[in-house]
This record gives C-alpha cells, structure tokens and sequence, in this order.
C-alpha cells in the first residue's frame, strides 16, 4: 500500500523523540499499519542542528506554513508548539488544504480548537491531538470514542507533570522548588516558557479541552478559577503530611445544576488515595460516568517518548483508516453542534 506521507514541524523534546521512533520502528509500524509512514518533510527553528536521527531524506521547510501548504504530505504533525503563529497559521493551512493533522499542542487547541475542528469538519480531515492532555495517557480517546453515550459526570486530575514532579521532589527529596524546576525542564518535561506550568495555565489549556470533550460545550479556557504551585513551600507540603495530606495541583470539572465548574488549584488529597500515590511526571486522570461508572487513569504526562507515544498512536490511526472511512470528529461531535458554554454559578 501506498506510504503515509508525513511532515513533522518542531524537531526538539517531543518531535525528535518521535522522528526516532518512526526511523528505528519502521519495519513493525509497517506491519501494524498495513503501510509504512514516512517523514517527508521537517521544519523548526534551526537548521542543521543535530536531532540524534537521520532525517536528510526529509525536505527541508524554513517556514512551518510553506510546509502546511507547499510539502507532498498527507498529515502534517505540528510539535512547535504556543497559542498564535506559527503553529496556528500553519495548522490552518494544512487542515484548509484537507491534510491531516496530529498536534500536542493543548495551547493553541485552547484558544482556537472549536474553529480548527470547523476547518477539518468542513475539509473531511482529522485532527488528532492525543499528545495535547495527560502526555501519553489515552485520556482524549477514551473521552472522545470509548465513553459515548454516557453522562459525565465529573473529569479531574493531574495533569502537569512538572509540577507533579516539582511537589514529589520537594517533598521527598527536601529541594528547592527552583532546583526541582529546572531538573524539569532538563528532563524536557516543562514547556518553553516553564510559567505556565507552575501558574496552572498548562493545566488550565488541557482541562479546557476535557471540559469540552466531556460536556459537549465550547472550549472555555479563559473561565477556569486559576492557581498554581507558585506559593507552595516544602513547610506547607509537611503541614499537610502532618494533616494526614498531600499537596497536588489538580484540574477539576464538573456539571452542576447551573452550568460547568472548572478549576484549577493545589489541593490536599487524603495520604491514601490513589490520587495521593501519583508521584513524580505521572499523571492520573479520573472520568465519572453514569454508564461506566468512575475510570481513572494513570501513566507517564510528560517527556520525550512518552508524549511521542500518544503522537505516534494518532498517527497510526490516521495510517490505518482509509479516505472517509474515519468520522470520529475532531471535539467529540461537530464543532456546529458544541453549545455555549454557561459558567456554573
Ligand atoms: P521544544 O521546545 O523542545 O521543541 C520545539 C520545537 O519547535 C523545536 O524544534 C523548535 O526549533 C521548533 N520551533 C519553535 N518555534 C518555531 C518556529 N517559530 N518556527 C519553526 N520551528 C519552531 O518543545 P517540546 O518538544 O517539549 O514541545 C512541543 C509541543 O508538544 C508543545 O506544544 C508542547 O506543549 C507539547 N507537549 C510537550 C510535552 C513534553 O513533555 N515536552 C508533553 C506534551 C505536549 P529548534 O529546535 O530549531 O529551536
Ligand atoms: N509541560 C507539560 C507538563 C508537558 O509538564 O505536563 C506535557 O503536557
């Protein structure tokens, strides 16, 4: 069968890990995918940097939105990341064109998901952004596909792992908040600008996405109650121990009788919940439904392979479906159909 054609745009913590994966796996992706994928094109900042894998058979683009529009590709993986350009005009330009598209970036999908997912509705094309919310976990698919037809309920958990880890460190190790930061961001865990993980934003951005997934409403990033660990110091981490706690940044959303709860603050959890155990980047995403009852997941939210992981899965599923064959939306149902999203009072 024909090759998936791919262009990958943002080679660094998660594009390179993922390119490596494509190259080192391309045998058995070929098997599991009844084709083989190829990265045809490659766009970032720098060129000729060293990204630890081969990609000279890859057209080189210096700028993400000539890729999105000029390259031979069928999907068109954007891993730059940020909310505006170039990310944003070059997703439009991709998905304008009817190519396939596979982000991780909960940013942009924040701010401008609802229109994006009206561009791929309208151009017949896919918008897959598994890697976007809770790293590797498949939180967005079981949202998305799996828990159809069922009532939600609630959504909550952690969903930053740099501040998953920066509380664990803290606590069990005694360091600083600063020298547990940038072991972050070494570890390539925190995003470009580490603020808006340590200010909640980032957690914010995904519990937005969830919001939407789960209710049915348009993405409201911008109407969450907002806290980050900021002011979390390792004496309030031992007063809660104390307490019989322990400190986690949470995202929460909820319906209630007078619209959608969403929040996003430190919260103290009881030592032995299962949500208290989740330590270090993990995160742990929990779903209460009336249907299935309550699911909680649990896996690795941050880092190179991890996050190429659910990247790779996206797409996989892009390499294995066949032209109009794949009608999953890209917001759970048509982005014409999402309703307006009413603040609980
Ligand atoms: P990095 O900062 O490591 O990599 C960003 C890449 O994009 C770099 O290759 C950079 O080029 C390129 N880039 C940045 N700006 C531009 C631009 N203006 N034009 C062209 N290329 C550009 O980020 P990550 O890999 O960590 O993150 C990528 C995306 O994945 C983000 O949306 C992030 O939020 C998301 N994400 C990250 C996770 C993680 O654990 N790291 C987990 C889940 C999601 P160059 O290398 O030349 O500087
Ligand atoms: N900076 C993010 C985090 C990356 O730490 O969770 C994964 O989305």
């Amino acid at each position: 069968a024909d090759a998936l054609k791919i262009g990958i745009a943002g080679l660094g913590t998660v594009g390179a890990s993922l390119a490596k994966i494509l190259v080192e796996r391309r045998d058995m992706l070929t098997t599991t995918c009844g084709r083989p994928i190829e990265i045809v094109a490659v766009t970032a900042r720098t060129k000729g940097r060293d990204r630890g894998v081969d990609l000279s058979a890859a057209e080189w683009f210096d700028d993400p939105a000539a890729m999105a529009r000029d390259a031979t590709i069928d999907v068109f993986v954007e891993l730059m990341g940020g909310a505006g350009d170039p990310a944003l005009a070059a997703v439009k330009a991709a998905l304008s064109r009817g190519v396939h598209v596979v982000t991780a970036n909960k940013a942009l999908l924040a701010a401008h998901g609802v229109e994006l997912a009206a561009i791929a509705e309208k151009n017949g094309c896919i918008l897959n952004y598994e890697a976007a919310v809770a790293g590797g976990i498949p939180v967005i698919k079981a949202l998305r596909e799996s828990l159809t037809g069922n009532t939600i309920s609630r959504v909550y958990g952690i969903m930053n792992g740099t501040c998953n880890y920066i509380l664990t460190k803290m606590e069990k190790e005694g360091l600083s908040f600063e020298v547990c930061l940038k072991e972050a961001q070494r570890l390539g865990y925190a995003e470009a600008d580490p603020a808006f993980d340590i200010e909640g934003n980032d957690t914010a951005h995904k519990l937005s996405i969830l919001t939407t997934l789960a209710f049915g409403t348009k993405i409201a990033a911008d109407d969450i109650y907002l806290e980050g660990i900021t002011n979390i110091s390792i004496d309030d981490i031992r007063a809660a121990a104390d307490l019989g706690y322990r400190i986690k940044l949470l995202g929460v959303a909820q319906r209630t009788d007078t619209g959608v709860e969403q929040r996003v603050h430190p919260t103290m959890v009881p030592l032995d919940s299962v949500i208290a155990q989740v330590d270090g980047v993990t995160n742990a995403v929990a779903i209460e439904s009336d249907i299935l009852g309550e699911l909680l997941m649990v896996g690795p939210g941050a880092g190179g392979n991890a996050t190429a992981s659910a990247v790779l899965g996206d797409i996989a599923d892009i390499a294995k479906s066949r032209p109009g064959a794949q009608t999953v939306p890209a917001l759970g149902r048509p982005a014409a159909a999402l309703a307006p999203y009413k603040r609980a009072q």
